[in-house]
């Protein structure tokens, strides 16, 4: 079975997911996009507003900011990259439906394993932690830093396999926090992974 098939059927089976709360107040579920084929897979935390409404990863304020960042390195977001999240839904309080929170230890729980088979379904030769959320819970360590771990490849083991990864920060803290100096090591951590693709 191609890699689109497997992807397509696991779609199918998260569509029909309501494991969670979130699940029923979500208007799309957001599955992944970009090339199963692709080399390197880029792993953000979770959709928000715009996400949740076009059922496309990084299509928001975000996504704008980082396409702007792949540009810049000659990586082809459609062709180079397959683009998931750590949720598949947009996490939301029910009294304030309107404000992103960070996901749930619970949430991650139930979904984990779908993102587990999509990354074992592209078996690429690259893993791109983008930001806090997906970094720590793919490790599994709760207090590690972008800071401390960007700019190196290491390796992840994730339900039994190996791969290469990378952590960078997420282009949300890029947009409201970061310092010149780490936008500019954001860009040579993305010419590090452009050699990947
Ligand atoms: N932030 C993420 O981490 N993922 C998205 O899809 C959008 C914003």
């Amino acid at each position: 079975m191609t890699k689109e098939k497997q992807l397509e059927d696991l779609k199918n089976i998260c569509e029909k997911c309501y494991a969670c709360e979130i699940g029923s107040r979500r208007d799309k579920m957001v599955f992944s996009a970009g090339n199963p084929n692709a080399k390197v897979v880029f792993i953000g935390e979770a959709p928000g507003k715009d996400e949740n409404a076009q059922g496309l990863p990084f299509v928001g304020r975000a996504g704008q900011l980082l396409n702007t960042y792949l540009e810049k390195v000659g990586i082809n977001r459609e062709k180079d990259l397959y683009i998931a999240n750590i949720l598949k839904c947009r996490p939301t309080n029910p009294d304030r439906p309107n404000k992103d929170r960070v996901p749930a230890t619970p949430e991650i729980k139930n979904c984990i394993d779908y993102l587990y088979k999509q990354i074992e379904t592209v078996q690429p030769n690259l893993i791109v932690l983008c930001g806090g959320t997906s970094l720590k819970t793919l490790t599994g360590k709760k207090t590690i830093q972008i800071s401390k771990v960007r700019g190196s490849v290491f390796e992840l083991e994730l339900n039994g396999h190996k791969y290469n990864a990378i952590a960078i920060y997420h282009p949300s803290y890029l947009m409201q926090y970061a310092s010149q100096e780490q936008k500019d090591i954001t860009l040579e951590d993305l010419k590090l992974i452009k050699t990947y693709v």
